[in-house]
């Protein structure tokens, strides 16, 4: 019998083996079921399809009301006799032990005319509840607080932890705590909240975006390696590679991210990373992230993706092959201009044990009270997005059309290189916005003292209005090199204020 259709997707039925039947949706939609078990044999005598990696299906109550989406995970076949612990508990039904798993199963399956033996063939799910981005943006990581429920993640203040006997932590918050460098409560619920965001299993969170970028170098890299880097990579990356980690030994190329033939003949048989930023700061080129995952990944490299300008809600660059996603947290996930951290989200056991091992072995971690204001930033994320977004398309309507503007450089505008592969991997494009005024440096730098809203000042993704000029403020660090910025380039971070008023600022900014 093939199982009714609901919205037009397969319809999710959880067994159970015992009281908990009533309530099993509700622990899929709390989070505590993320697996469930099937016969194989019965799946086969009522001719249902087995579920598929990657397959939403529509978790429905007794009257087949959806009450939820889930998305499959993974898909196993074992013999009863060989479904392990781990996995009883994924089963989020409150078993005690294996053997009470294995006899409740037993029970239900006989209840249901299948008699079944430790070779019986079971086939394990593991899924998770599809969610929208704004709603895992509010409650991703951030259950309530189960002491005293508040609503919001507390700043665990604290440096170390009570135990509660020689090396056994107390698990009230379902792991153990022993040292805010190797893990604290504010930071667990930030690292989740950003991994469910990126799409991704693990995230971890640092003490800024350059934190991050060489926790994840030194956690991937040896003395020897080489990686390619964008040749217009924010100035920071740049001097990381070429006055830090360049002295460790670890070799760099700069190649242009919108030339898949230069990316590929910078590759070499060391190449470990393919660094990509996209949009790049602070030239907003393009790079095509499915066809650089490619071209890594055929060479033997990883790809990472700093998506600090285009944020989760433009663009999810681990659903679209990369292996590691960067964020300066600073910018629009914090989104208000008070905090500085860094974050990085991978769905890869393996490089996710590394990047664990060498966070608390570096050191370099977010702190408790940074983590909670991160946290109230990404509350807002997906709003503030959409309205920085229509701000920045009334300004570039402006900007094309300005006489003292000679070239405007946003995603978003047909005549830009990469805008077909903008269209592509993002939702919108961004409220990062470069232009080159006629006149040179001089008078760009006339235009950045000019604006009344728009603050000059370095950084980016907050709730208020930026200006800057990159050759001589957030990229001054890039002078002399390949990657050095035009003079005459102005740089806005568009804020949320009102529409009109930023509008009217720039063109009195540009007004001669
Ligand atoms: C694209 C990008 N990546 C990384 C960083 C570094 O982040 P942080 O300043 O938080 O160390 C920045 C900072 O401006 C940035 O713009």
């Amino acid at each position: 019998m093939t199982p009714p259709m609901v919205d037009g997707l397969r319809t999710m039925e959880l067994g159970s083996p015992g009281e908990m039947r009533a309530g099993l949706n509700g622990l899929v939609l709390a989070g505590r079921k993320t697996a469930t078990a099937g016969l194989v044999n019965q799946h086969e005598d009522e001719a249902e399809q087995t579920e598929q990696v990657g397959e939403r299906l529509a978790l429905v109550d007794d009257s087949r009301t959806r009450v939820g989406v889930v998305v499959v995970d993974r898909v196993e076949r074992r013999r009863l006799a060989d479904v392990d612990w781990s996995f009883a508990q994924d089963e989020g039904e409150g078993f005690t032990s294996l053997e009470h798993w294995r006899q409740a199963h037993r029970d239900y399956w006989a209840s249901v005319g299948y008699q079944v033996t430790d070779a019986s063939e079971v086939e394990l799910i593991w899924f998770h509840l599809e969610q929208g981005l704004d709603t895992l943006a509010i409650h991703a990581g951030q259950e309530p607080d189960p002491a005293t429920g508040a609503v919001n993640v507390p700043i665990y203040a604290t440096s170390t932890y009570a135990q509660d006997g020689v090396g056994v932590m107390r698990t009230g918050l379902g792991v153990g705590y022993d040292y805010s460098r190797s893990g604290n409560p504010t930071r667990t619920a930030l690292q989740d909240c950003v991994a469910a965001l990126e799409a991704g299993s693990s995230g971890f969170a640092f003490a800024s975006g350059m934190a991050a970028e060489d926790t994840l170098i030194r956690a991937l890299l040896q003395p020897g390696d080489h990686v390619v880097i964008p040749d217009d990579a924010y100035g920071g990356t740049y001097r990381l590679f070429a006055r830090v980690l360049a002295r460790w030994g670890i070799r760099f190329t700069p190649a242009p991210l919108d030339d898949l033939a230069a990316v590929a003949a910078a590759v070499e048989e060391d190449t470990r990373l393919v660094w990509a930023e996209t949009p790049t700061n602070p030239l907003l080129t393009v790079a095509d992230i499915t066809a650089l995952a490619d071209l890594a990944h055929r060479g033997g490299a990883r790809l990472v993706v700093d998506n600090t300008f285009a944020t989760p809600v433009l663009q999810q660059p681990l659903r679209l092959g990369a292996d590691v996603v960067l964020h300066s947290t600073t910018k629009y996930l914090g989104g208000h201009s008070d905090v500085v951290g860094g974050a990085l989200v991978v769905d890869d056991d393996e490089v996710a044990a590394a990047l664990e091992f060498h966070q608390n072995a570096m050191g370099a971690v977010n702190g408790p009270f940074d983590a909670f204001l991160t946290l109230r930033g990404i509350k807002t994320l997906g709003v503030r997005m959409q309205r920085h977004c229509d701000n920045a398309e009334a300004i570039v309507r402006v900007l094309a059309e300005h006489p003292r503007v000679t070239q405007v450089l946003y995603p978003g505008l047909a005549g830009n290189r990469g805008h077909d592969v903008a269209v592509r991997q993002m939702s919108r494009f961004g409220a990062m916005i470069s232009f080159r005024v006629a006149g040179g440096a001089d008078a760009a730098a006339q235009v950045c003292s000019r604006t009344r809203l728009f603050t000059l000042a370095e950084s980016l993704g907050g709730v208020e209005s930026l200006i800057e000029l990159p050759g001589q403020m957030t990229h001054a660090s890039v002078q002399g090199s390949p990657l050095e910025v035009p003079g005459d380039l102005v740089r806005l971070s568009v804020g949320i204020e009102s529409t009109d008023d930023l509008v009217d600022d720039v063109r009195w900014a540009l007004s001669e």
